[in-house]
């Protein structure tokens, strides 16, 4: 022993406010029997209000801070003693890194690096036993592995990595040192590396939540180039099945692919929502919403196809989605249309600016 107390059942999440975070810490708290401590710098894509219903549940921290901050990180680590980190914090939209690609570096390279470098430093002071238990859990993506061809097989955990867009590239950076901190230091690290993820308190820069909400209001849907990439999609709730999984069962050291073995084409996904919401909340005759449809210029360095090959998790871990593309899209309409007051807030100001932006070069062609 160390003399320093011993971990407690308490994961340190970090991107927790943000949309895959959210459900997984509520799903967390509901469900397992650890606490949680949110840290979340709450930049546009956190939201502070989808854990009202964590209000008084003296298990659950937030803490509003940066993952770049090493003195704020080893703080946390060292007043929670925590028993794993599940590293969700990232810019996450590949449009705005095609923008902007510097906040990208920043947090998805630096902010990792920093968090791997103080989850070091508090891991090499546990006892044998807490070592020997401690997860550090990196939540990365299938875009690292780049695009794939029609016929080409899908991506599985040896397959080189080919990122494509700084965004892709960053989170790549990110996955070579998670693996580094494991070949050099033995640090007990985890990455999964996820599809494209819809569901409930995705922000509304995301093509899901972005063609419900234009769709609902009668706006343009913005379809990028021919509207035949592909994207294999995964409901979030199997995405943090998969987390608690990997978490409990997963070999130190290892990567897994997360995927939803629901490969579509955006127009697919498009007019699937079209015709969810005219069901929902039927239109005038003659204004159904597949009308709204719109070819806009393609976004740069477009990846054509990403699928997942998730073989390694079933097979060794037991782990397989439960949601069907179809039901999950069905679910994930009607949260939107019954939440109008999330959505108020997460289109501020801000957001109106970066919509404007990102689509009024898109709209001239
Ligand atoms: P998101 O953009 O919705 O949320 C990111 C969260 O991180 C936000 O709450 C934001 O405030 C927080 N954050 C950003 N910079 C921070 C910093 N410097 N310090 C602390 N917090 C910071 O992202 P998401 O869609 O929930 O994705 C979560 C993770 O999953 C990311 O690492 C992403 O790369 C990965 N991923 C996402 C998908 C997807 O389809 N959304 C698919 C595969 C992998
Ligand atoms: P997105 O949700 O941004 O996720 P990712 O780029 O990480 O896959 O985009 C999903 C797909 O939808 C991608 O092929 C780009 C396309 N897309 C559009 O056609 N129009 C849009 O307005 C957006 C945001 C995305």
């Amino acid at each position: 022993m160390t003399g320093k107390s011993s971990m407690h059942d308490t994961l340190l999440v970090t991107g927790g406010a943000g949309f895959i975070g959210s459900n997984f810490v509520l799903s967390c708290r509901k469900s397992t029997p650890f606490s949680v401590v949110n840290l979340d710098l709450l930049t546009y894509a956190g939201n502070p209000a989808n854990f009202s219903e964590l209000d008084g549940d003296g298990r659950y921290a937030f803490v509003r801070g940066d993952i770049c901050d090493a003195g704020l990180v080893a703080g946390l680590l060292d007043e929670h003693r925590p028993r794993a980190v599940v590293h969700f914090a990232a810019e996450s939209h590949v449009d705005r890194s095609i923008v902007s690609p510097e906040a990208f570096i920043r947090t998805n390279v630096y902010g990792t690096f920093t968090l791997l470098e103080q989850a070091r430093l508090y891991w090499m002071g546990l006892s044998e036993a807490d070592r020997a238990a401690f997860r550090f859990l990196h939540v990365s993506t299938d875009e690292v592995y780049g695009t794939l061809d029609a016929d080409e097989p899908a991506f599985c955990e040896t397959t080189p990595y080919a990122p494509n867009s700084p965004y892709a590239a960053s989170k790549a950076g990110s996955d070579h040192l998670a693996r580094a901190y494991f070949h050099t230091y033995k640090m007990p690290v985890l990455t999964t590396n996820c599809s494209n993820n819809y569901g409930p308190f995705q922000f509304p820069e995301k093509l899901i939540p972005l063609m419900i909400l234009n769709a609902l209001e009668g706006k343009p849907l913005p379809v990028y180039g021919d509207g035949k990439n592909v994207r294999d999609w995964l409901f979030v709730e199997d995405h943090c099945a998969a987390i608690f999984t990997v978490l409990g069962k997963g070999k130190p050291g290892e990567t897994y692919n997360i995927g939803g073995n629901s490969e579509r084409a955006n127009m697919d996904v498009v007019t699937t929502i079209c015709d969810l919401v005219d069901e929902l909340r039927p239109p005038c005759a003659g204004s159904e919403r597949r009308q709204l449809i719109t070819y806009v210029k393609d976004r740069p360095g477009h990846d054509r196809r990403y699928a997942i090959d998730a073989t390694k998790i079933m097979r060794e871990l037991g782990w397989k989605p439960a949601e069907k593309f179809e039901s999950g899209l069905r679910k994930t309409v009607e949260w939107y249309l019954g939440h109008p007051k999330w959505v108020e807030s997460v289109r501020t100001g801000a957001y109106r600016e970066w919509i404007a932006r990102n689509y009024a070069e898109r709209l001239k062609i």
